[in-house]
């Protein structure tokens, strides 16, 4: 058999024994994932962010399993290389492991993803072991959780190293593949970094961690709404899509589209 490209959740982890940094971005759809995949990024994460990002929602808890689903049987289909993974909204890893699994192995066979990621560390052990133990590879989230946030009161910076290192530690040895490490201290990140086996992926954790995620509208620019201050935008797409907008507007106004060349004879 001809070896695959596609990125597993094994050889994904390996990437740290290597020592290559790791590189994931979120897509919601067919297009953008498949152009992330082109770029060559590691990882694509359907995250449950869509529900700000793209349904307009004030947070990430009213987003769907079936919502989701659809998002990710795009990206699922458009992407050949990445490791692509899937966030279990709130609160379909909370139930129990039995429901747990079968919110996560729909995931799997209705999306042609290959992982899932869950919120928690220590507190979802048990979820994460029953999940390994059911073949579904489990990224798991420490620091700020955002399915939390009426518990830890807002988006705020995690300063707990005791609780990040035991919750990073469980994850571990609960068996994911990987953990991201959300909004905490960069030392805090680069220490756990260290001690753990597995690759960290960074959100506003600093450069020590082994690779680095961000929300795929915020590296575009073109994000309508807050953008957190750990984000760095590559692109301006609101500034072109705004002009690009305008100028079709100016141009359908004065007579200039469509023009000859747009017309049929
Ligand atoms: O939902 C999401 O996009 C995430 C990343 C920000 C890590 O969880």
């Amino acid at each position: 058999m001809p070896a695959s490209k596609q990125m597993t959740a094994p050889k994904f982890a390996a990437l740290k024994q290597a020592g290559r940094k790791i590189t994931m971005l979120t897509a919601y759809d067919y297009p953008t994932a498949k152009l992330l995949d082109r770029a060559g990024i590691e990882g694509i994460l359907v995250g449950d962010s869509l529900s700000m990002v793209v349904q307009g929602r004030e947070n990430t808890l009213s987003v769907t399993l079936d919502e989701m689903i659809y998002h990710a049987e795009m990206v699922g289909r458009a992407v050949e290389q990445a490791l692509v993974v899937v966030d279990m909204p709130f609160p379909t890893n909370l139930l129990g492991p039995y429901q747990a699994i079968e919110n996560a192995s729909r995931i799997l066979k209705e999306t042609r993803c290959q992982a899932v990621k869950l919120e928690g560390g220590a507190d979802q052990a048990g979820i994460i072991a029953a999940l390994v133990q059911a073949g579904i590879p489990v990224m798991a989230h420490c620091g700020l959780r955002p399915q939390a946030i009426h518990t830890l009161g807002g988006y705020k910076v995690q300063r707990d190293a005791e609780r990040l290192r035991t919750d990073s530690m469980a994850a571990q040895a609960a068996g994911a593949f990987a953990v991201v490490l959300e909004c905490i201290p960069a030392e805090i990140a680069r220490d756990i970094t260290a001690t753990l086996s597995i690759p960290t992926i960074g959100i506003g954790a600093g450069e020590g961690c082994d690779g680095q995620i961000l929300v795929v509208n915020d590296l575009l620019g073109m994000s309508t709404d807050y953008v957190p201050s750990f984000v760095k935008a590559y692109a301006d797409l609101a500034g072109t899509i705004v002009d690009a907008a305008t100028r079709f507007r100016d141009e359908v106004r004065g007579g200039k589209f469509p023009g000859p060349d747009q017309s049929f004879k």
